[in-house]
């Protein structure tokens, strides 16, 4: 898979790109990823980006001509393009999944007061990260990115993402590793007994009692 992220701060993702899980993808070639300053894109004198916004008001609105010419240069016919913004669709892992079978997915981030409202005109996908208000795209961007990077053949061992919280609509089971007991708490003894059939049905038990506490919303949606 290819992503290409467009932005005004790329030294932003130079750990994110350099450590763990990413940085074994991107070494493994099953993930290509382009950190693009779309400033260089800006056509005045002064790479100017962003200016005030028609109407009046606060801050200052991301121009079209670095976007637009920008896209002009790196979309090709797999490309899917994001644009992340508060009030887009809500990212989940329903999402990510369906995402991680592009080919091709470019990411745009905004700052400031967001993007000229034309822009969405080149855009497939509007994502937010959730109901609150960031400073910039780069963090959603990170958090998007690494929940579709696990999900790319070969990334993770398919085994760890069966039982993940969200995949069939529950959440994960309780996990426990050595020592047996720690300052008199447990490891329930069936963990312990070497029955694989009863372990997997204990699981999927823990599964649905903590999905039904804590989020009752999975269970019923399709
Ligand atoms: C300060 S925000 C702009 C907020 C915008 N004026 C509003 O009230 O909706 C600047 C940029 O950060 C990014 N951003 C902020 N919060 C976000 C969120 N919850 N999800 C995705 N992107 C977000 C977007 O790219 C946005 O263009």
């Amino acid at each position: 898979m290819r992503i290409d992220i467009l932005t005004l701060f790329p030294n932003m993702f130079q750990g994110f790109l350099t450590e763990s899980i990413l940085k074994r993808a991107l070494d493994k070639k099953i993930l290509e990823i382009n950190i693009i300053d779309f400033r260089e894109y800006s056509p005045l004198n002064n790479k100017q980006v962003d200016d005030t916004p028609y109407g009046g008001g606060a801050g200052m609105v991301l121009r079209c001509e670095p976007i637009f010419l920008c896209l002009d240069e790196i979309k090709d016919d797999d490309a899917y393009v994001i644009m992340l913004t508060p009030d887009g669709k809500t990212f989940n892992q329903k999402e990510a999944t369906v995402l991680s079978q592009k080919k091709h997915l470019i990411f745009l981030c905004g700052h400031y007061e967001g993007f000229d409202e034309r822009i969405k005109s080149l855009v497939d996908l509007e994502l937010s990260l959730g109901d609150f208000v960031l400073t910039g795209g780069e963090v959603p961007a990170m958090a998007m990115v690494d929940a579709i990077s696990r999900l790319l053949p070969d990334v993770i061992n398919d085994e760890s993402l069966e039982s993940e919280s969200f995949t069939n609509n529950l959440l994960d089971y309780p996990n426990y590793t050595k020592p047996k007991v720690y300052r008199g708490l447990e490891v329930p003894p069936i963990l312990l007994s070497g029955n694989h059939a009863k372990i997997k049905e204990y699981r999927m038990q823990e599964q649905i009692k903590k999905t039904k506490e804590k989020r009752p919303d999975l269970i019923t949606k399709e």
